[in-house]
């Protein structure tokens, strides 16, 4: 058995690929890696370089805009099979994680591999909660930002300046460094998001309270009033709380990816995770919760949902919270998190945007057009409807996509960090630019 960078056991080697160039007659031989734990099979875009017409050529790449068919790396995080719909962290079926977990023990678990015993998950909440608080000045650098400011810039930026309030955090190679960052920023990305939160809002800061849970704090921060200590509804905390471990990871998504790529460079984390913020912020990305809201108010009312179709199909408009590069089936966390908008819907009532919600998915999962392109709801599709009906403003939705998936770009940074194979990541191109000429001013 090999062991692959990410300490994946995986079956011996499995045979060569012989590529023949017609140009030459010449015929190459690439050796077929060891399958990962569920059968990828790849080979190395390296071995492609010794194919050449003149021996002094640079070799050939391959081509592949938006990555489509290229693994990045070997991760042991996350599994998603997209035509079965399946989504695992650590090996472990997200549904069982959704039902039984907390979004800390999923941190824990996507981080280290294994799920934490009593005494780890006891201290790890513990660190956690006592660096929940940022730098003063922080509150400072929020103030400068407009009334109307977009919570997800204000996020991207705040994070991005922590690492000047850490200047140890470029140590990336001690481990206990390591440590300390990727606690402070698990505990500090919630009061970030409910600061932006409270500014927006016009509202004074809600410092972190110590006493409370995870999201409980993260709740208390966002609402509290005048009351001495906010009391948030048992079903929110809940709907959060799983929503949070949904949200935790996704393999090498578009902010993953940032992520990983930014922390090639061996930059701090802080600016490492506001790469993923800023890559999340995207409409086709983390950004389509709050589309899919603006789209279901744009519809207005269930009647005028035909007419919305048209559009997609004439190609004027995408379906926002449908399609995914990867899922070609159900998205399994859109799945969770539909019964969970039941739940909260059977607290806060249901309303006439849900019912376009679910004529908009009937639809889909019906109409030829949709089907044929394997396009079913994906996560984003009724978490914004929870999320509105939670309280929560259209443009905050991202924020919360943020604070959860904090906890897998983390993860996915340190593995890439212990990745012997991984270095700076810098892809080569394909020149079609102007040849030689010479130049003459025309000035
Ligand atoms: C997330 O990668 C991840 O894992 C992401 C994520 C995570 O947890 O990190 O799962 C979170 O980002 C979920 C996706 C949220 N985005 C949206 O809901 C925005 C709407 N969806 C898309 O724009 C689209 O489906 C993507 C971006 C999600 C995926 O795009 P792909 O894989 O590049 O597919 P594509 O754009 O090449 O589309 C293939 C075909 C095209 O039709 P044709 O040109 O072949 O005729 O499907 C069509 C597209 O036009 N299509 C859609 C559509 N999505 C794809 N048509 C209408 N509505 C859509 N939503």
């Amino acid at each position: 058995m090999s062991t692959t960078a990410a300490g994946v056991k995986t079956e011996k080697e499995t045979g060569t690929l012989e590529v023949r160039d017609t140009r030459t007659g010449a015929t190459y031989e690439m050796p077929i890696l060891p399958r990962g734990t569920e059968g990828d099979v790849a080979v190395r875009g390296m071995d492609l370089r010794q194919i050449k017409v003149e021996s002094g050529e640079f070799g050939t790449m391959s081509y592949d805009p938006a990555f489509m068919n290229t693994a990045s790396c070997m991760s042991a995080i996350t599994y998603i099979d997209g035509e079965a719909g399946i989504l695992r962290y650590r090996g472990y079926p997200i549904e069982q994680i959704a039902e039984g977990s907390t979004f800390l023990e999923t941190a824990w678990l996507l981080r280290n591999g294994e799920l934490p015993t009593r005494q780890e998950y006891d201290k790890w909440e513990n660190d956690i909660r006592y660096h929940t608080y940022v730098h003063e000045n922080i509150r400072k650098f929020l103030e400068g930002f407009r009334y109307d400011a977009h919570p997800m810039s204000m996020l991207c930026s705040t994070v991005a300046a922590m690492s000047s309030f850490y200047p140890d955090a470029k140590d990336i190679h001690d481990p206990e460094n390591r440590n300390i960052q990727i606690i402070r920023l698990l505990a500090k990305i919630p009061t970030l998001a409910a600061f932006a939160f409270r500014h927006i809002r016009g509202m004074p800061f809600i410092y972190p309270d110590n006493d409370l849970g995870y999201v409980e704090n993260f709740l208390s921060m966002l609402n509290r009033m005048t009351e001495p200590r906010y009391e948030p509804r048992p079903s929110f905390v809940k709907a959060l709380e799983v929503l949070f471990i949904l949200h935790a990871d996704h393999e090498q998504n578009a902010s993953t990816t940032a992520v990983r790529a930014v922390g090639s460079t061996q930059v701090d984390p802080f600016s490492a995770i506001a790469a993923g913020v800023a890559a999340l912020f995207g409409p086709l990305h983390g950004g389509a919760n709050e589309q899919v809201l603006r789209m279901i108010q744009e519809i207005g009312h269930v009647k005028n949902v035909p007419a919305l179709i048209d559009e997609v199909k004439d190609g004027k408009k995408r379906l926002m919270g449908f399609g995914h590069r990867v899922y070609k089936s159900y998205d399994p966390r859109a799945r969770i998190v539909k019964q969970l908008a039941d739940e909260v819907f059977k607290e806060t009532g249901v309303d006439s945007d849900l019912e376009i919600a679910l004529e908009l998915e009937r639809i889909a999962l019906s109409d030829d057009y949709f089907v044929s392109r394997k396009l079913y709801p994906n996560v984003d599709f009724y978490t914004g409807l929870i999320y509105r009906s939670m309280g929560f403003p259209t443009e905050f939705f991202t924020v919360l996509f943020a604070v959860a998936r904090t906890a897998g770009w983390l993860s996915q940074w340190e593995e890439m960090l212990m990745d012997k194979e991984q270095k700076i990541a810098r892809p080569r191109q394909i020149y079609i630019g102007h040849g030689e000429r010479k130049y003459a001013s025309l000035l």
